[in-house]
Parts: C-alpha cells; sequence; structure tokens
C-alpha cells in the first residue's frame, strides 16, 4: 500500500490521529502523494475531493478499504460540494487545479474556473468554516513570469507569461486579502517542476520527466522544445509533501504567507537526458522542436524563506528522485 522507499522522515511532531484532512486534488499526483504520507502517519481522517478530470483513482486505489480514508468524487466549481467537502475538516491541503501552461494556452476559460473560481470557493468555505485550523495551497513558480532575476526570490515577481499563471498569481491575491479582511490563515507553496511516483506520463499536457522517462523505458527519443538549455528546478515529490506537512504545522507564521518548495538547483534538459542515458545504460538523443508559448527558458529557486519559517530541507535531491521515479515507471509499467 506505501512507497518503502519514501515518507521514511516524518515531517511533523503533532499526533495526527486527532485531525481530519482535506486534500483536494488528492486523485492527482501531488495530492496522492500528500494522502500516502498522512494515511501512513496515521491521520484520524483523510477526505479526498476529486472529479478525476486530470487524476487517477488507481493513485488511491489502495486507500480505498482504509476506516480513516474517504474519496469524495465533486468539482470544486460547485459551492454546495465544497461546502460538504469541508464539514467537520481541522486542515486543508488544496492541490485541485488545472496544471499545465500550454492547456491554459488552448482553453484559458476553463483553467479560470476551476482555478479561480474553484479557489475562491474554497477559500470562502473555509473561511465560513468554525473548524478550519489553516489552508495550504499548490501556488506556482509560473508566478514569477517574465522576470530574469536568478534564482527567483519571493517579493522579485515578473509579469505572468500564460493564463495558467495568472490564475495562480490570483490564488495568492485572494489569500492575501481574506487573511486581512477575515483573518483567514493560509500558506500558499510555489512548486517548482514537482516530479515523482504517480505523476501520468500518458497526458496530453503531462509534463517533461514523466514524458522523458516515458521515452527512455520505450526506447524512444524524447522530444524538446527549443535548444535543450532550457533549465527548471526539478524537485522530487517528497520535498513538496515535506513543505506541505511543515507548513500546515508550524507555529509563529503570518496569517498568509507564499513560499518556494524546491530545491535551489538548475538543471537543463540536455543534461537530464545526459543523466537518464548514464542511469539506464543507453544512449538515446533528443528530438530538437520549436520553443513553446508561454515557458519560461530558467528557473531556479531561493529557498530560503521556506527553509527560515519551515525548517524545511530537500531530503531528495534531483539524482536521487530521478533514480527513483525511473525505477517506479518500471516496476508499475504505467
Ligand atoms: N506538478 C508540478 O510541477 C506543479 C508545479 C506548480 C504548481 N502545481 C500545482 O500543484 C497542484 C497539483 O498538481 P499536480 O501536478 O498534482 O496535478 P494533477 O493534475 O495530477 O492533480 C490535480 C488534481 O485536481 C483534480 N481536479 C482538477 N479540476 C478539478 C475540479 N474542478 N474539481 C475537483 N478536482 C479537480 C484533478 O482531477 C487532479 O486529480 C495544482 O494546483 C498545480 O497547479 C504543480
Amino acid at each position: 500500500m506505501y512507497n518503502n522507499n519514501l515518507y521514511n522522515t516524518p515531517y511533523h511532531t503533532e499526533d495526527l490521529s486527532k485531525y481530519k484532512f482535506l486534500v483536494t486534488g488528492g486523485a492527482g499526483f501531488i495530492g496522492s502523494n500528500i494522502v500516502e504520507y498522512l494515511l501512513r502517519y496515521n491521520a484520524g481522517h483523510v477526505r479526498v475531493l476529486d472529479n478525476l478530470s486530470n487524476g487517477y483513482i488507481e493513485n488511491i486505489q489502495d486507500f480505498m478499504a482504509l476506516p480513516n480514508f474517504e474519496f469524495m468524487e465533486g468539482d470544486i466549481r460547485n459551492v454546495e460540494t465544497c461546502k460538504k467537502a469541508l464539514n467537520g475538516i481541522d486542515f486543508v491541503t488544496h492541490q485541485a487545479a488545472l496544471g499545465s501552461v500550454p492547456r491554459s494556452i488552448s482553453d484559458p476559460i476553463t483553467s479560470n474556473e476551476v482555478n479561480i473560481d474553484g479557489f475562491l470557493n474554497i477559500l470562502n468555505s473555509v473561511k465560513e468554516s468554525k473548524n478550519i485550523k489553516r489552508m495550504v495551497y499548490a501556488a506556482s513558480s509560473s508566478t514569477y513570469g517574465d522576470s530574469k532575476v536568478l534564482p527567483k526570490v519571493e517579493g522579485n515577481e515578473g509579469k505572468p507569461l500564460s493564463p495558467y499563471a495568472v490564475t495562480k498569481l490570483v490564488n495568492e491575491l485572494y489569500a492575501d486579502v481574506f487573511s486581512q479582511v477575515y483573518g483567514t490563515h493560509t500558506i500558499g507553496l510555489r512548486y517548482f517542476n514537482i516530479f515523482g511516483p504517480k505523476q501520468n506520463p500518458n497526458n496530453p499536457y503531462a509534463a517533461v520527466i514523466p514524458i522523458f522517462c516515458d521515452a527512455f523505458l520505450k526506447n524512444q527519443q524524447p522530444n524538446i522544445n527549443g535548444d535543450g538549455e532550457t533549465s527548471r528546478d526539478f524537485t522530487f515529490v517528497e520535498n513538496a509533501v515535506q513543505a506541505n506537512i511543515r507548513a500546515l504545522f508550524y507555529d509563529d507564521l503570518q496569517k498568509h504567507e507564499v513560499m518556494n518548495v524546491a530545491c535551489g538547483d538548475q538543471v537543463t534538459l540536455n543534461s537530464l537526458i545526459k543523466m537518464l542515458n548514464v542511469i539506464c545504460d543507453k544512449n538515446i538523443t533528443a528530438n530538437y522542436l520549436p520553443e513553446r508559448l508561454g515557458d519560461v527558458k530558467h528557473s531556479k529557486a531561493d529557498i530560503t524563506k521556506i527553509k527560515s519559517l519551515l525548517k524545511y530541507e530537500p531530503e531528495f535531491y534531483f539524482q536521487r528522485g530521478l533514480e527513483e521515479v525511473l525505477n517506479w515507471y518500471l516496476k508499475e509499467n504505467r
């Protein structure tokens, strides 16, 4: 049921059995990893709200029979569904959204409805709840937009480059205003290219690492948009789970904070291909295509803030994470 290689380090000191958690988007990649952590450490109750539009029941199938797990199929665009999902909950981690820059470029209306209206529905229901102690939500490195400054540091954002980036910026603005006007306690985690087990490669808007791993395991040439010198601060999913758990429980935080979740490294797509060749003992070359609209050329995070406020330390750096995820894809045959 649990991946023995992950979540062996507890990132909390509290007794989780005393609390009820809502994980929106909990059938998705990051959400289902948060669910795994919470259940592994004996959370009192874990409720997942997901409409399965981009998530997979396989990601949570193993947990279905547990008495402290509950799957609620529903849409965050529905106000009543959000209220029902929050009933009796102590802590919320809001992961549900439509990810992917290209998806938002081809359908900005639906990205807006899910990522902004849906976010506001959850935030407003949190505000109205008497029980809820804190909501952590998935923000994004895309909020740094066209800023050329490296590393990316909180407070030094540029202009958004895609409808997706706009939605994630608006989430932060709403959370900030709710903290000032209503005292709602929220923490936004700006994820930098998260990868790891349960991230699906077989999806038109899949991310680069699952696509490349899939190609390598099938001995196919992966496509690279641009010259391959595009760089990212690739972050293994256990680090994102750690950030969520610490952000849910850490004391002495302002009513609203945003912080980067990353490793503070910079890896180019060409060096990713090289590493995959070494790990897999293969000699596969990439197929180079034109650059994609809305993509940021370079990304690398400053993680001073999260280290200082949450005592976050990446548990898995890039190469270890890559080996781990390749083994997982091999084993799961997904
Ligand atoms: N993966 C990354 O690198 C990354 C980077 C930055 C930010 N994020 C953000 O982190 C969060 C989780 O990302 P992920 O990679 O796990 O994506 P994912 O698509 O695997 O997970 C999102 C989940 O939300 C669900 N969902 C979508 N629309 C919904 C709706 N209307 N109602 C209920 N559920 C809905 C999907 O079915 C899916 O299970 C998202 O908010 C995403 O924008 C991810």
